[in-house]
Parts: structure tokens; sequence; C-alpha cells
């Protein structure tokens, strides 16, 4: 999977991506990323690009050339591709849209700034547009940085057999159960017995439970569209009888 970023801000990324995971990933040829400076195809002296918004208005607003242009150069070698554009406007990123966009082979983030991007990028090139979630960030580097994060974790290989994603929240629609680890009390309180009790259908149990407990107080709406068993609906009718 290659990740081709387009920013007005390439240095940011430096950290993000140079250590843990996404860093042995992209050593072992796992995924590859690519930053563009989308100022190195402003076509004049002064290499802007942004300007006024029509109609008026506070702010500026990104121009369509420079940004086609470098999506254009990009997409030159021809490689399958989906276009996205980062914008509050979008589609909230959540586990299933990191899934499947984890199918693409290749994928053209871009990072807007200012007001956003003057709309016919987005007729011409956007196939996907994606928000971080309903407040408005400074520019969408972070949002490009959380794609790339989570979309990598479905990649095979991408996580080790002690970072599965198997049973993370969101899996199995739920919550995940909370963990624990040594010692077994620190600061008064104790490690949940059932968890050292070697007994692997009470902790089974107990962990589906809390995940129940969790997911019903926090996210009631992801509820929903959970398989539940019979068990589960009983426990969730005791935890909440109305
Ligand atoms: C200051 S924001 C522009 C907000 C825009 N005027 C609006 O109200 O929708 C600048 C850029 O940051 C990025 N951005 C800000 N908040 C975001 C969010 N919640 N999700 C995705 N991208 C976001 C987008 O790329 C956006 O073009």
């Amino acid at each position: 999977m290659k990740f081709d970023i387009l920013t007005l801000f390439p240095t940011m990324f430096a950290g993000p991506f140079s250590e843990s995971i996404i860093k042995r990933a992209v050593d072992n040829g796992l995924i590859e990323i690519a930053l563009h400076n989308i100022r190195d195809y402003a076509v004049d002296k002064h290499k802007t690009t942004d300007d006024s918004p029509y109609g008026g208005g506070a702010g500026m607003v990104m121009k369509a050339e420079p940004l086609s242009a470098c999506i254009e150069a990009v997409k030159a070698d021809g490689r399958a591709s989906k276009v996205i554009l980062t914008t509050p406007q979008g589609r909230p990123l959540n586990h299933a849209m990191a899934k499947q966009l984890a199918e693409e082979d290749r994928l053209i983030i871009i990072c807007g700034r200012y007001e956003g991007v003057d709309d016919r990028v987005k007729t011409l090139f956007v196939d996907y547009e994606i928000s971080l979630g309903d407040f408005v960030l400074t520019g969408g580097e972070l949002v490009a940085m959380a794609i790339v994060d989570s979309v990598s974790r479905f990649i095979p290989g991408v996580l080790g057999s002690a970072e599965s994603v198997g049973s993370d929240s969101f899996s199995d629609g739920l919550l995940e159960y909370p963990h624990y680890t040594r010692p077994p009390e620190f600061r008064g309180l104790q490690v949940p017995p059932v968890l050292m009790s070697g007994n692997h259908a009470e902790i089974a149990l107990w962990r589906r439970q809390q995940a129940l407990t969790k997911t019903c107080m926090v996210r009631p709406d992801l509820l929903a569209k959970v398989m539940l068993t019979k068990e589960d609906e009983k426990f969730l009718k005791e935890l909440d009888p109305k």
C-alpha cells in the first residue's frame, strides 16, 4: 500500500512516521509513504498556493491549479489510486472505513489549510471526503496521520502477533474491556481476581460483560449495530432495566 500525502507542511510528518509500528512497516516494505509539497507545484514566482474567496468573507482558499498539478503528477505513473480530501464536511473516519481503505493499492491524501480547497478540486479528483470528527483543526495533516496509522493496522504483517487488531475496540462493534498488568496491587487498587484465576471461560465472560458495560455507558449508539447473544441481552437488561 502506498500513501501519497499532499501538504503545505511536509516536515510535520517527520516524527509520527519515524517511530514504532509505522516506521517498522515502512522499513519492511509493507507500506510506502511519499510526501509532496503542494507549493512545489505553484507556478508564479511567489509560489502562491492560496487566494481570497470569491463572494468575499474571511480567510483564504487553496487554489485549484497547484493542487491539481500535484495530484496529476502523483497519478502520472498510472498506479490505481483513490483520492481522499480531509475535511470536517466529510464522513467521519471509523473502524469500518479504515478496514475498507486498507484494500486499496494507493491512497492520495490531500491536507487542506486555511478555509479549505477550491471546490472544483473535489469535483475533478476526490473519491472520498473524510473527517476526523465534529471539530475544526488548523489543517488536514493530523487527519492524514490518523488515516495512515489506522489503515496501516489492517495491512497484513504491519502489526506483530502481539499487536493483533482482533480484540481492539470496534472490531466486534463494542468498546474494548479494561486491561491490567503486573503488579497485582497498585496504590490499593487490585487487579480483578477473575483475570488471575486461569479460568479462560470466566475471563472471556468477564471481558465480554465489561465491554458491554463500557459500550452501554459511553457509546450506547454502537450497541444497536452489534450482534448480541441471548446472554448479552440478559446481561444488558440487568445492567439497565429501562
Ligand atoms: C480550518 S480548516 C477549514 C474548515 C472549513 N472552513 C470548514 O468549516 O469546513 C482547514 C483544513 O483543515 C482540515 N480539517 C480541519 N478539521 C478537520 C476535521 N475535523 N476533519 C478533517 N479535516 C479537517 C481540512 O483539510 C481543512 O480544509
